[in-house]
């Protein structure tokens, strides 16, 4: 056979994974292969392999009678929207997409090669974990994988995508990461498997119900993103990617659009409801206000009374964490505050400006909260926003009470722009609540109390529950028609482009955790 032709049929062998048999039992499970699934997230055409013929070179348990080329993952690089970017795609034909020696060598050369070069790396994980054949070598590829995630974080994006198994130890290459993408029904994720569980603590539990998709987006937040399927996962990725720069040293791509920087949207006016306890979407005002109303939500059922998410404003890309006056009344919990903290930081190290959009009431009290450490966990929150030296630009829509306030990127706390809708309301707590501490006395000693609440709550709401004293401070650069909240934004985010503030010098701050 000439050389050449050797070549041609080494590659359909190693392109063929595991063989026929097991790319079908991909496919009957709903699932794509891994290579399948580059071709969809990559543009048409640009992938280059890295490592095709790598094998293993374990001579135990039979393993040396098997040694199919790739190792059970495919690595290489490509482009997404022309951008370059790194990637690896376990293939569960070989060894159920095991991790060995040579498998883990691949991964961790892909995300040094995105470390050293600069662009965002995505991993696409489906593996039956540590390749118990290898033993102790393949723990220690992990830990490579490990240790070069942690280097890379804050420097390059990094996507982790759980298509298929991903248990024990190895669910932590995709937590270091940023953002986890998984797919409805054929993923799942946890520490110890449900047959553990049961052994340990006698619970009876599911995969699905222990780690699956809808576990991981609305009870443990470790998801960002649901998708329904394969297909559906890696064209969202695609979308993502639009968001964000290739690095922590380069700016977010821009991406036009024909809306006008200056459109404005009358409806706004007549969003906020006249009685303050009414809820309203906040959905409507992010979507009102950004390019052509596209908003790529990050932790869509996980502590929804905070919105987190990504949009484009005249262009530029803009992380929008804000208040959802429609879930718990916009109040700020542990959960709200992690998701949030977590957002903003990813959007400061990767130098996308900050939109806040607020309405909350505080932090939620209770003894579930406060034993489960609301403290250290709303501290993340406010450290996050604190430390951030992009631009913020901060919208009070409605309530901006108590600590909350100071927490949503407040003046206070170097937030470049903050507005305030002729609705909005700032003080240290809500009317009746305030009413009740300082005229007690007076309220005990009345006959007629209830009267008298009545109208030491319309004093104090006709004092405080307008944003006029916070602007005569200086602490609301202006009150805006939330009819041009986009064009004031716009304008904002472009006086703001060049924006230079550094944090002091340290090893790294010590946030609390
Ligand atoms: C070697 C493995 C493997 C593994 C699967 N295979 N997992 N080979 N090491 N970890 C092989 C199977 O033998 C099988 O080979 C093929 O992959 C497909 O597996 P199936 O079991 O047929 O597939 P399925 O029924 O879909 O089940 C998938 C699975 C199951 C749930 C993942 O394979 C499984 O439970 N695997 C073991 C999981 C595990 O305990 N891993 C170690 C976790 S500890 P053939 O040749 O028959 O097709 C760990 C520690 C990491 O990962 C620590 C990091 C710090």
């Amino acid at each position: 056979m000439k050389p050449i032709e050797d070549l041609r049929q080494r590659r359909i062998r190693a392109q063929l994974g595991g063989g026929e048999a097991r790319i079908q039992r991909q496919h009957d499970k709903g699932k794509l292969t891994a290579r399948e699934r580059l071709a969809v997230l990559l543009d048409e055409g640009s992938f280059e392999e890295i490592g095709m013929f790598v094998r293993h070179q374990s001579k135990d348990f039979g393993l040396e009678r098997n040694r199919p080329a790739g190792d059970g993952v495919v690595t290489g690089y490509g482009t997404i929207h022309g951008r370059l970017v790194y990637v690896f795609s376990q293939d569960f034909t070989v060894f159920g997409g095991s991790l060995g020696r040579s498998h883990a060598n691949k991964i961790v050369q892909i995300l040094r090669r995105a470390l050293e070069n600069g662009a965002p790396v995505i991993g696409l994980n489906d593996s039956g974990g540590a390749r118990i054949q290898e033993g102790v070598v393949s723990l220690g590829g992990y830990a490579d994988i490990f240790l070069q995630n942690t280097l890379a974080s804050g420097v390059v994006p990094q996507i982790s995508a759980v298509m298929g198994p991903c248990a024990g130890g190895a669910v932590y290459s995709p937590a270091i990461t940023d953002f986890i993408f998984m797919v409805q029904g054929t993923s799942y994720m946890f520490v110890t498997g449900p047959d553990v569980v049961r052994t340990v603590t006698q619970e009876s539990v599911s995969a699905e119900e222990l780690g699956g998709a809808a576990t991981h987006a609305s009870q443990s937040g470790v998801a960002h993103v649901v998708c329904d399927n394969d297909v559906a996962c890696l064209l969202s990725i695609r979308d993502l990617m639009g968001y964000i720069p290739q690095n922590c040293e380069e700016p977010p791509p821009m991406r036009p659009t024909a809306d006008a920087a200056t459109r404005q949207d009358t409806a706004l006016n007549d969003l906020v409801p006249e009685k303050p306890h009414q809820p309203y979407d906040m959905l409507d005002a992010i979507q009102s206000v950004v390019d052509d109303g596209a908003f790529f939500e990050i932790h869509q059922d996980f502590a929804p009374n905070l919105i987190c998410g990504f949009a484009h404003v005249s262009g530029r890309s803009v992380g929008i964490v804000a208040n959802q006056p429609a879930v718990l009344a916009g109040v700020l919990d542990i959960n709200a505050s992690v998701k949030g903290a977590r957002f903003v930081r990813f959007c400061d190290a990767f130098n996308i400006p900050l939109v806040v959009f607020e309405d909350v009431p505080g932090f939620l009290p209770g003894t579930d909260q406060e034993w489960g450490g609301i403290i250290k966990h709303g501290a993340k929150l406010l450290y996050a926003f604190c430390e951030a030296t992009v631009p913020k630009i901060t919208v009070i829509t409605r309530k901006a009470y108590g600590g909350a306030y100071d927490v949503m990127s407040s003046k206070h706390i170097r937030g470049d722009l903050n507005f305030a809708w002729p609705s909005a309301e700032i003080a240290v707590m809500g009317p009746k609540g305030a009413v009740e501490i300082i005229y007690r006395k007076q309220l005990t000693a009345s006959s007629d109390a209830d009267a008298l609440r009545a109208s030491f709550t319309e004093a104090y709401r006709d004092k405080f529950a307008n944003p006029y004293i916070a602007a005569e401070h200086g602490y609301i650069d202006a009150v805006i028609e939330p009819s041009q909240t986009r064009a004031k934004i716009a304008r904002g985010l472009q006086m703001l482009q060049n924006k230079v503030v550094t944090n002091p010098r340290k090893k790294h701050g010590n946030m609390p955790l």
